[in-house]
């Protein structure tokens, strides 16, 4: 059994592999978070659960613990999970213990925990999914008025997270901008809030829902590190919180910011779902068990399971200029060098010839494709690959007949301004007419036309978030409404089309988080194609997310990011570290590129199953050093594949010398590059020596147990 209850002293003790979560009712009737951390084996080992520290007439009359739902009310100051206001106007909530279940199943154990005000018909269901596997919990709320009068929910959190006591705690978290997304950032916690959020309606490039907490100490291989994601794509927010008690508590879900949710009597509000995670063995650890909870339990099956195919997309070959012979004569090449599945991007449709017109219009442009999609689908399928194309389908540009027949469907304000940005608006997907309109024109289209794949693209964020046709109560619940709509157009998809897969794309990385991933099969990282600065942001992107889901182009040496020409090898070594794609205009690279690119690309089918769904071990950090080098190592230990990518840099220094990991010490590995079979203990004690000298030189190695 992996959740245990101790009826005398109300605790409850959630067992992974490796860690135990511990909750406990106190005297007041307060939830209480206990502990997380290394495995307890019985409900007696947990702390007391009335513990509360007593310091002041300011501080909560009831003493600082640590409790696991804070609701606002009496002296509660920190962050609250939930803030209501009753239709009475009383706007204090006190919850208090009402009943649990737990309910056990083959993968994930279930604890439900039912909070009550003491007053009102307001409960809390909170629901705790344990994988033990991957020693990760997945928590979310379900809040419900059982009453017959209205309850304002101003604020309706996921759930905390508790650190034990202590000084010195670091924050690890991501952010950035466009081209420059999940780049690492770790500050010592001090007493005060952080603020991780997104308030543009979208996820975000700026900050990623994901976080990490050590004690400032841990690194790859080593250290305590709680770690926790939220599966949401619109406002969300993350506060790390140190109080001067040395309390440190991580509170997640939907923004409050501009938040209303108007909840009536009989009906519940679900947040999204706060996972998190705990190891002693460093941020390495902690990646391998999120990457593996991912492939296993977020992303949607039977297509998780496979391996992504190798792809092409004509974004940078031939921007909004897509014809139907252009597009030929891209699949001929991409074909001949071994790419699975060929995708049309921007352009195909309405009068798409640059970004000023035609989005909305949802027709294939009969003066770029005479003959429908069907030719080039034909001529795609013919060379041995599979088809996709590039949607939009949230957005709409002011000069369609879109938006000339509903200049309503957008947000927008009264009085206001409709801002523009890349030229569009953003439809109200609140509304279910919009919703049902996206709904059908992409139900038609993979219904009409044979498409294995789908890129769903969104380039710009919120702005005037009215919705002035609505009843007023309900108006704010755009935030929401948007993204609950988003889901389930993609839920009803994927029901009906259930062989199409799907790409999250946000100009490059503004949606991605475990919430998209539950309906998506893979995203696209960055518009930055530029191989050595994509270290940076794949690196960062690999503490939160798995490689599988994460696209990368081989680019025309991104000349409009950075003019710095790099060798084949080194833009595939790079790229290969995902899911690959090619992604440049394969009708300009000479016959040796293009020879090189199909032998790279058979190498990389060669090991991508190691890469995809194997354990990945960040060696060198490309925010050290001269070199980069990650290993990727399959779950039997059998095979293995090292990439080392060496730095533009200054004074020829060589690169330093690399420790695998993750392989069997004493078994006899067979390593590219070196004659005699080595032992795993050789391979990741004594290390091995890559040999890299020149700026962008790169080696891939291949590693495999000799039997
Ligand atoms: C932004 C995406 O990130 C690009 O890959 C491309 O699809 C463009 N949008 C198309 O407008």
């Amino acid at each position: 059994m992996a959740i245990l209850f101790d009826k005398q002293t109300s605790r409850w003790l959630l067992q992974g592999k490796n860690v135990s979560y511990g909750l406990g009712v106190d005297k007041n009737g307060t939830l209480q978070h206990l502990y997380f951390g290394s495995k307890l084996p019985f409900v007696s080992d947990l702390p007391d659960v009335n513990t509360a520290i007593y310091h002041s007439s300011f501080e909560p009359s009831g003493g600082i613990t640590q409790p696991e739902y804070p609701a606002w009310g009496g002296m509660y100051y920190y962050e609250p999970c939930l803030k209501a206001t009753f239709s009475d106007h009383v706007r204090d909530t006190r919850l208090v213990y009402k009943e649990h279940q737990i309910t056990e199943n083959e993968q994930v154990d279930e604890l439900v925990i039912v909070l009550q005000d003491t007053v009102y018909p307001l409960f809390v269901h909170l629901h705790y999914r344990l994988f033990p596997e991957h020693d990760v919990i997945e928590r979310y709320a379900v809040i419900e008025n059982t009453g017959t009068t209205p309850i304002t929910l101003e604020q309706a959190l996921s759930g905390s997270w508790h650190t034990p006591r202590g000084d010195r705690y670091r924050l690890t978290h991501l952010g950035g901008k466009w081209i420059e997304e999940t780049q690492i950032y770790q500050d010592e916690i001090t007493p005060g809030k952080k603020t991780l959020e997104s308030r543009r309606g979208n996820t975000g490039a700026q900050a990623n829902p994901w976080f990490a907490i050590d004690r400032g100490t841990a690194d790859e291989d080593q250290g305590e590190v709680w770690f926790g994601a939220l599966g949401w794509s619109g406002n969300w927010k993350i506060t790390v919180e140190y109080n001067p008690f040395k309390l440190l508590q991580v509170s997640g879900g939907i923004h409050d910011f501009d938040f209303a949710w108007h909840l009536e009597g009989g009906k519940s509000f679900q947040t999204p779902a706060f996972v998190g995670g705990y190891t002693r063995l460093g941020f390495g650890q902690a990646s391998r068990n999120f990457h593996d909870y991912q492939r296993n339990h977020v992303l949607p099956k039977p297509i998780a399971e496979q391996v992504r195919p190798v792809l092409y997309n004509s974004w940078e070959a031939t921007y909004f200029d897509v014809t139907e012979q252009g597009q030929m004569a891209l699949a001929e090449r991409a074909a001949a060098i071994g790419v699975e599945l060929f995708v049309v991007d921007d352009g195909w449709f309405g009068e798409r010839h640059h970004d000023r017109a035609g989005l909305g219009d949802w027709t294939v442009n009969p003066v770029k494709f005479p003959n429908g999609l069907k030719p080039l689908i034909d001529k795609v399928e013919s060379l041995g690959m599979r088809f996709g194309i590039w949607v939009e389908p949230e957005m709409v540009n002011p000069d369609s007949d879109l938006y000339r027949k509903n200049p309503d469907w957008i947000y927008h304000f009264p009085n206001r301004p409709r801002t523009e940005s890349r030229n569009q608006c953003v439809l109200n997907v609140s509304k279910p007419e919009v919703q049902e309109f996206i709904f059908k024109m992409l139900d038609d289209l993979l219904s009409e036309n044979n498409i294995d794949f789908i890129k769903w693209d969104m380039n710009r964020s919120f702005s005037e978030p009215g919705w002035p046709d609505a009843p007023q109560a309900i108006q704010k619940e755009i935030w929401v409404r948007h993204v609950q709509g988003l889901y389930d157009i993609l839920a009803r998809l994927r029901a009906k089309h259930p062989k199409v897969a799907f790409e999250s794309c946000s100009g490059g990385g503004a949606r991605i988080d475990l919430g998209i991933m539950r309906l998506t099969d893979e995203v696209w990282t960055s518009d930055n194609t530029e191989p050595y600065e994509r270290l940076f942001i794949q690196e960062g992107y690999s503490l939160a997310y798995n490689a599988q889901t994460m696209m990368c182009w081989v680019a025309d040496s991104a000349k409009w990011v950075k003019n710095r020409p790099a060798p084949v090898a080194y833009r595939f070594h790079s790229s290969m570290m995902g899911s690959l794609g090619i992604g440049g205009n394969l009708t300009q690279w000479s016959e040796e590129e293009l020879a090189e690119s199909t032998q790279l690309i058979e190498e990389y089918k060669s090991i991508r199953h190691i890469v995809q769904k194997g354990n990945q071990y960040r060696l060198l950090s490309p925010r050290k050093g001269n070199t980069t080098a990650v290993q990727y190592v399959t779950h039997d230990q059998s095979e293995s594949v090292l990439f080392a990518l060496m730095h533009p840099q200054k004074f020829q220094n060589p690169s330093p010398r690399i420790y695998l990991r993750g392989l069997k010490s004493d078994s006899l590995y067979k390593v590219t590059d070196i004659e005699e079979p080595i032992s795993g203990s050789a391979l990741m004690n004594r290390g091995i020596d890559v040999n890299l000298h020149a700026d962008l030189a790169s080696k891939l190695l291949k590693i495999r147990e000799v039997k």
